[in-house]
């Protein structure tokens, strides 16, 4: 591993260090050796994937007082004391910047192939097992409740609902985990979604029978 690279983890780690368990160094970690694995298989700069997934939830605004800007701020901070490539650093910045699900309206028309694949790889880590183990935990970190089958979940939601987030945990697999596999960039992560999605349709499933009590025999 480079010197810039595990500098950066140990940064992240520290950063990291009191994060919700969905947004936890071992998000990140996951997320880094998806996207190494995803760039592999792409011309791509390793270091500019490497160094944004590593750097992308070090400071999400929904934990810090809705602040937009801190995350680039710090990470604009670290990279320059750390002496990486200006060329390199605006790269990353760019990716961290506008690669979340809640700013997808207003991201880059032309990503590169880097932001193409750190994108890939935090939306990977939304979806199937893993994704729905993050969702329940995010919705206990705020109280929300499983499911009330009352409220219809809303899909076309805009960046200010959305970021409320305190609808049912349920209602978030359709305002957001479902609508993820039409979404991947990369032909490897759009393979690989389709199992992770299905797989969320069945839990779905396997919920509601359980929710109405339908696997119970009369
Ligand atoms: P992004 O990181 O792309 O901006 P979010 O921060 O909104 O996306 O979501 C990151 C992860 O946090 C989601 O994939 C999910 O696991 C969890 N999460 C966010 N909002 C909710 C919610 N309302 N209910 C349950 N989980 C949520
Ligand atoms: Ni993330």
């Amino acid at each position: 591993m480079s010197d810039i690279i595990s500098e950066t983890v140990v940064f992240v780690k520290n950063q990291l260090k009191n994060a919700e368990a969905g947004h936890d160094w071992f998000h990140i970690e996951r997320v880094w050796k998806t996207a190494r694995k995803l760039a592999e298989k792409e011309k791509s700069n390793m270091q500019v994937v490497e160094l944004a997934a590593l750097l992308h939830d070090i400071a999400d605004p929904k934990f810090h007082n809705g602040d937009e800007t801190l995350a680039s701020r710090i990470a604009g901070d670290f990279l320059s004391k750390n002496g990486v490539d200006g060329n390199v650093k605006a790269e990353v910045l760019l990716i961290i910047e506008n690669m979340s699900f809640k700013n997808r309206k207003e991201a880059p028309k032309n990503p590169s192939i880097e932001f193409q694949v750190v994108q890939d790889a935090d939306r990977l880590d939304a979806i199937g097992a893993i994704g729905i183990a993050r969702a329940f935990t995010f919705g206990g970190f705020k109280n929300n409740i499983l499911h009330n089958p009352e409220i219809p979940p809303k899909p076309a939601m805009s960046k200010e609902e959305y970021k409320k987030s305190d609808g049912t945990t349920v209602n978030h697999f359709y305002e957001k985990l479902l609508l993820l596999k039409d979404m991947m960039n990369t032909e490897t992560a759009r393979k690989t979604a389709e199992h992770r999605h299905l797989y969320m349709e069945n839990f779905l499933k396997e919920f509601c029978r359980e929710w109405d009590a339908d696997d119970i025999s009369a």
